[in-house]
């Protein structure tokens, strides 16, 4: 079964082919062509929806042309379905994919269907490449979907039944890199700036607090922390790059610490067989590597899948491969974007 993805919720436009094997289940990336408005957006501390979506509305064909043409064998004709990101997201960039697939479903006559981007970030981690064989990913599974808008620990039973069990009560882990990325003057966004400068800075070198970390349940804040680098920077007053670095890596310190801790007392709870990372924060090094380091992942028998870096951010090829899981077809005239859609 071939699959063309299509991704427009934010500000990148990304198209993508995927192969599945439908005896192993495995998914096989093909191509996944991805074109980005964000150094439009650098200066201003955050994504401009209308510049994003005028940008979309001039990538998108030729994303998907791209992503057609470079995968040898797979056109219009050889596709077996379109797969869309229909929510959440900002409206008008979700509509620029939503109607291009609308409209190729009708003029290709091939089957529409809709994904939820937040599901995309968990499926990222069955997507391979070539030569790695399928994904087998245990149920059941917890994933931490981190991104700019969302930090969730959700979990999967099966592919039909996925439960919400803790979310951020504020800002999102993306936000609270790029929040306080943008106090300490850098530029949007800031996750993978503050993840570079950290590998220069010491992280214990602001006693930064750890909201919730010890609530007894699995829910998420970084409002406080947001907070507390805005007074260290105002005593600071002009910091110094020394002093930069070093607020990063306490920043980054502080973030990590909370996700890691929440993430294995869930797994432990819930009995989990498989940790998953999704989104855009799930690329940050730290994360991933505490992740893995961490005695307590074996200790609860649990295998850790992340997604490689590229894919952890947006991209169509994760929506590819919620779109073979999650199967729901939808005819194309029934079909609209919805951006404030949350786990179903
Ligand atoms: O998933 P994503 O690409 O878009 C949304 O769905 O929001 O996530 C974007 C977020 C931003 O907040 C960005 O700062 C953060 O992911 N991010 C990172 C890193 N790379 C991207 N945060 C920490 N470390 C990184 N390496
Ligand atoms: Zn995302």
């Amino acid at each position: 079964m071939i699959i063309l993805g299509i991704e427009t919720s934010c500000d990148e436009t990304s198209a993508a082919v995927v192969s599945v094997n439908e005896t192993s289940q495995e998914i096989l990336l093909l191509s996944n062509v991805t074109a980005s408005s964000l150094t439009l957006h650098a200066k201003t501390g955050g994504i401009i929806p209308e510049i994003a979506a005028r940008e979309q509305i001039k990538y998108i064909l030729p994303v998907i042309q791209e992503a057609l043409r470079s995968t040898p064998g797979v056109d219009a004709q050889t596709i077996d379905a379109i797969a869309v990101t229909y929510g959440p997201g900002l409206i008008g960039s979700l509509l620029v994919g939503v109607e291009t697939a609308r409209t190729l479903s009708y003029l290709w006559n091939k089957p529409l269907i809709p994904v939820n981007h937040l599901y995309g970030h968990i499926y990222a981690n069955w997507l391979t490449t070539n030569g790695q064989g399928p994904k087998t990913i245990d149920f059941p599974a917890l994933a931490l979907v981190v991104s700019g808008g969302h930090t969730d620990l959700v979990l999967m039973k099966s592919h039909k039944k996925l439960e919400v069990v803790g979310s951020t009560r504020d800002d999102a882990a993306g936000e609270a890199f790029d929040k306080t990325g943008r106090l300490l003057g850098l530029a949007y966004p800031a996750g993978s700036v503050i993840a570079r400068l950290s590998e220069k800075g010491n992280p214990k070198a602001y006693q930064l607090p750890r909201p919730m970390h010890n609530s007894g349940d699995f829910d998420f804040s970084f409002s406080g922390l947001k907070t507390a680098v805005l007074r260290e920077v105002k005593s600071l007053g002009k910091p110094t790059d020394k002093q930069i670095t070093d607020l990063c890596a306490s920043i980054q310190q502080a973030i990590v610490d909370i996700l890691v801790k929440k993430t294995l007392d869930a797994a432990k709870k819930y009995n989990t067989k498989s940790i998953l990372l999704g989104g855009g924060v799930a690329a940050n090094k730290k994360l991933r590597d505490t992740l893995s380091e961490k005695s307590e992942l074996s200790a609860v028998n649990c295998q850790l899948f992340v997604p490689e870096a590229e894919y952890c951010t947006d991209n169509a090829a994760m929506i590819a491969a919620a779109a073979y899981f999650q199967k729901k077809e939808i005819p194309w005239q029934e079909f609209t974007a919805d951006p404030e859609l949350y786990y179903e």
